[in-house]
């Protein structure tokens, strides 16, 4: 079992991030520092971690900087004294690759060539040191009907985000086998919880509901994700990290697939028992919308060799979590407030018009 000290998390003030840092720090496993290193992009929001900042005293350090910005990572570096990544920073939305591609081959990309260049310079000859990666499922492209995606599924990536995320993870696993580095990876399926950003799917179903605006369904609302609470990945995460043989990668996954159109039906009753609000007006808000180009038909994970090795499995029912996540909306007006005072409107407006 791998023991860190100083756990340097990129991108903790965005949605998986800050669960992973709320998680770890309450985690009787872990003794040691969170330093967590975000430049607060639209998607970052220091003030889901306030609570625990304050809780967690030294213990946990937060320092605003850009993964792209070598001389600012060497920094965190030497300061905190880093003996563990875990690289969660990233532009993470397919719609915005779509709209605007750079900054997603510059912050996925390079910005994780930046962090694993640092690290084989900073640990050289040093043991007990890790750099895990976390990635996604779409690197591996989009299945038919049936079908599930493994550790060896040939990459095949068909968005600016997925290309951008499948370069990183080559990059990750060229420095395992050229420099030594000691890594590890996870390529995770769709996460759901709180403090996810209101441009993707579940909380923009969520807040249109209580807003009483339309729910705006892709294409013919048949495509297929499989749905994981944050924080049973976040679990997955630590598992790998802590026991996970160096150099694999492991998949995650609910095991959970939904057609989209049915999960808002669902997100609909839900919103009506938990707000009160009348379930048949909230379900005549849905409206199809015009496809998002290129859209992945269907996702599903095959996690056994995760379950396997490591003994890792699911906790959260996902009706249970889908109710934790409407009740976590409902009840955080101002963190919803404050995530939108940013180029939010803007965004949405323009994404929602095209369609
Ligand atoms: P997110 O968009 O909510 O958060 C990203 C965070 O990274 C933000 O806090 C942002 O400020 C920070 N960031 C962006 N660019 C940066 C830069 N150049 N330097 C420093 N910080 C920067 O993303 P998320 O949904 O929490 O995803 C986190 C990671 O998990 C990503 O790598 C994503 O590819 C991966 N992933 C996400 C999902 C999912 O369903 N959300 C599933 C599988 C894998
Ligand atoms: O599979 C893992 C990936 O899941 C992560 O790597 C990404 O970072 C994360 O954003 C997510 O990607 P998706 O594209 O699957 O998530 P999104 O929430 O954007 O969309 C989920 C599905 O819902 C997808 O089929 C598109 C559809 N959709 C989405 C939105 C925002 C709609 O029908 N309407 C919407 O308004």
């Amino acid at each position: 079992m791998r023991n860190f000290k100083n756990i340097l998390v990129t991108g903790g003030a965005g949605f998986i991030g800050s669960n992973f840092i709320r998680w770890l720090l309450s985690n009787p496993g872990f003794s040691g520092r969170v330093v967590n290193f975000d430049v607060l992009t639209y998607a970052g929001n220091p003030e889901s971690l306030d609570d625990v900042a304050a809780a967690a005293g030294k213990r946990y350090a937060f320092v605003k900087g850009d993964i792209t910005d070598r001389a600012a990572v060497e920094k965190a570096f030497t300061e905190f004294d880093v003996d563990a990544v875990v690289h969660f920073a990233a532009e993470s939305h397919v719609d915005r690759s779509i709209h605007g591609p750079e900054t997603f081959v510059r912050t996925n990309v390079m910005g994780t060539f930046t962090l694993l260049d640092v690290a084989r310079n900073a640990w050289k000859g040093r043991e007990g040191v890790l750099f895990h990666h976390v990635s996604t499922d779409e690197v591996f492209g989009s299945l038919g009907e049936t079908g599930k995606f493994t550790e060896t599924t040939p990459y095949d990536p068909r968005s600016p985000y997925s290309a951008s995320k499948a370069s990183s993870d080559h990059l990750v696993m060229a420095y395992s086998h050229t420099y030594g580095l000691p890594v590890t990876m996870t390529n995770c399926s769709n996460n759901y919880g709180p403090f996810q950003f209101p441009e993707k799917l579940i909380p923009v179903m969520i807040l249109n509901m209580l807003e009483g605006k339309s729910l705006p369904v892709y294409g013919d609302g048949r495509n297929v994700r499989d749905w994981l609470y944050v924080e049973d990945h976040n679990a997955a995460v630590w598992a790998v990290m802590t026991k996970g043989r160096l150099g694999e990668t492991y998949n995650i996954g609910g095991e959970n697939e939904w057609e989209n159109l049915r999960l808002v039906n669902r997100l609909v009753e839900l919103v009506a028992e938990e707000s009160g609000r009348n379930v048949e007006s909230l379900r005549s808000l849905i409206a199809f919308v015009k496809d998002r180009p290129g859209h992945d038909r269907r996702y599903a994970i095959d996690c056994s060799k995760l379950k396997r090795e490591l003994g890792w499995t699911q906790s959260v029912d996902f009706d249970e979590g889908l109710r934790r996540t409407v009740r976590w909306y409902l009840d955080n007006p101002r963190w919803i407030e404050r995530v939108r005072s940013g180029e939010y409107r803007t965004w949405m407006e323009r994404n929602y018009s095209e369609r």
